[in-house]
């Protein structure tokens, strides 16, 4: 059997790189897939600061962007990570059984602690326990891994064998990673060689869910380019990370490869070619931004969506910790 898991950080503003990028790829799991388990991991976000009331928004809006995107809720589970207690529980017992010469091989926490590292949370240092209870407390056997999280399924399969081989028990399954096609990577309207990022200071680096199509008209006309017409083929784009964002996001939204794009608009100008960008953004975007809208109005019905799935996914998951916690030797009076 086929279960998939896999957890986004609500942490701020949504954009069109986190639609692109990831929003998109849960709603083309569940058409793949029947047994999904999505969740929106408020837990690991709090290893960085958040404020308090943005997170409480955020976490509403994540969720909201997923059901928007396509997302069925009576289809898949959809849950908030601290609505089911058994996350941080197995969290603990996985914190027993890594060991520290393993987290210590993490890039991520050298990238996100920085210089200071004396300084960053333990949370942010046990991240990937928490991780690998996400998956593990669901038995999940296949998980979608960007290139950034691969170490980190790499250590849920260390922890899985472990634990299984100190216990002598076949419990944990070992889960494998799910390569999604090509990662859309979107970056700034603004500089082709930085991310698209919720904290940049310039909103028009940015397409938001929120943008009506009116902002994202203006935001493609102010859009960097360079005065060449665009080329024909794909090795035309290098050391134009400009003309390069706008047609990755062109072959995204189509869904098509950038060749293919290419054979369609290679030759054109950028503002021919930023009208039928324009265009497309609008029609692709428009439905999902406005019922992500209505649903943000909502919050009665984000919270009996996450209500539900909570109730869902803790019936999964209490009869597996239930297990772990026997074959730990725990007393359960
Ligand atoms: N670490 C993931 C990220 O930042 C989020 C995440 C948490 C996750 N738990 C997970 C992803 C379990 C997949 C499976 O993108």
């Amino acid at each position: 059997m086929k279960r998939i898991f896999s957890g986004a950080q609500p942490t701020g503003n949504l954009h069109l790189g986190n639609y692109l990028g990831a929003i998109r790829n849960w709603v083309t799991l569940q058409q793949d897939f029947s047994d999904c388990v999505f969740c929106v991991v408020d837990q690991h976000a709090i290893t960085l600061w958040q404020d308090p009331k943005e997170l409480h928004r955020s976490i509403r809006e994540l969720a909201a962007a997923y059901i928007a995107a396509g997302i069925d809720p009576r289809k898949s589970i959809l849950f908030n990570q601290s609505a089911v207690p058994g996350h941080a529980q197995l969290a603990w017992v996985f914190n027993c059984v890594a060991r520290i010469g393993w987290m210590n091989r993490m890039t991520q926490f050298k990238d996100k602690a920085g210089k200071n590292r004396e300084n960053a949370s333990v949370g942010l240092y046990v991240y990937p326990t928490l991780m690998a209870a996400d998956i593990l407390l669901y038995k999940a056997t296949h998980v979608p891994v960007g290139e950034d999280q691969k170490q980190h399924l790499e250590l849920t399969r260390d922890i899985a064998i472990k634990f299984n081989n100190d216990f002598g028990v076949d419990l944990f399954p070992v889960p494998e990673p799910l390569i999604l096609g090509e990662a859309t990577r979107v970056m700034s309207l603004r500089d082709g060689t930085k991310k698209m990022s919720k904290s940049d200071p310039s909103d028009y680096s940015r397409i938001n869910l929120a943008d009506d199509a009116d902002a994202i008209a203006q935001k493609i006309r102010k859009a960097r380019t360079d005065p060449d017409p665009l080329p024909e083929v794909v090795a035309g784009l290098a050391n134009r990370p400009e003309a390069d964002n706008l047609v990755t996001i062109f072959a995204a939204l189509k869904g098509i490869s950038k060749a293919a794009a290419l054979a369609d608009v290679g030759g054109q100008s950028f503002a021919v070619f930023k009208g039928m960008l324009t265009d497309l953004l609008v029609s692709e975007l428009a439905p999902v931004s406005a019922e992500w809208r209505r649903l943000v109005a909502d919050p009665a019905y984000i919270d009996s969506v996450l209500r539900d799935g909570a109730e869902r996914a803790s019936v999964l998951a209490r009869p597996i910790l239930d297990e772990v916690y026997d074959t730990v030797g725990f007393l359960r009076p």
